[in-house]
């Protein structure tokens, strides 16, 4: 079986003597390449360190993560972040958009990390825009948008580098019903005709019809996977 991600009793702690939280508590999960899986959970499940991990933003205290047969954590810092700007695509909860940057440009960077010139990678960057709906604010700020229209400027730099792994954290938290909608049905084609893999981290019940699987994590273990 070809698997985009495995994690092997997966624990993270933070913090230690009397501020120690365990966040995760040995989660075991494999996501199949070309597959769309939710992760659902309480507030404070560690659905966000999970994906952190997954991603390589966050390294496990104890346990295994696997992207593709690579575990990222035994890279050096340089060859784990080159991996991760051409391999994967990451939504944070938080948007993490560069705020003196315009949404074009912030879209656009992953393509300049990985050697783009400015000038094509601005030109893609206003057709991923424009394929979230949100084209004609391509020369505005960040902070000129409202939380909606900036979480989709936070996807479309999640795709624009064509990513094989795309991981997102709540990315309809702040969409209404039809923008959500559109937003998976995007991301759910470029699964399918792709054959990209996502993760997406989610409370939603409407989004849930686009998953080709839900598992829940719960006080810092997957319920089912
Ligand atoms: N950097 C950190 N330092 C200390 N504790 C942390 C840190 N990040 C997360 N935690 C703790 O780890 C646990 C899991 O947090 P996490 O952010 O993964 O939850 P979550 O499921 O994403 O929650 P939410 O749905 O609210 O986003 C929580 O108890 C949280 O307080
Ligand atoms: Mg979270």
């Amino acid at each position: 079986m070809d698997y985009a991600v495995v994690c092997k009793n997966v624990k993270k702690i933070f913090g230690e003597g009397n501020t120690k939280v365990e966040a995760l508590r040995g989660v075991d999960l494999e996501v199949k390449q070309g597959e769309l899986l939710i992760l659902m959970g309480p507030s404070g499940s560690g659905k966000t360190t999970l994906i952190s991990i997954i991603a390589g933003i966050l390294t496990q205290t104890t346990g295994e993560t696997l992207i593709h047969d690579l575990d990222l954590n035994h890279l050096p810092d340089q060859e784990k972040a080159h991996y991760r700007g051409i391999h994967i695509g990451f939504v944070f909860q938080s948007f993490n958009l560069i705020p003196m940057l315009t949404n074009a440009e912030n879209v656009a960077v992953p393509l300049i990390l990985n050697g783009a010139d400015r000038k094509s990678a601005e030109q893609k960057a206003k057709q991923v825009l424009t394929d979230v709906g949100i084209g004609d604010r391509a020369n505005a700020l960040p902070l000129e948008l409202s939380g909606g229209q900036q979480q989709r400027v936070a996807i479309a730099r999640a795709i624009i580098h064509n990513p094989n792994l795309i991981v997102c954290d709540e990315p309809t938290s702040f969409l209404d019903f039809e923008t959500g909608i559109k937003v998976m049905e995007l991301l759910r084609s470029i699964v399918t005709e792709k054959k990209k893999t996502l993760i997406v981290v989610s409370h939603d019940p409407r989004i849930t019809k686009f998953a080709d699987r839900i598992v829940r994590l719960e006080d810092g273990r997957c319920l089912t996977s």
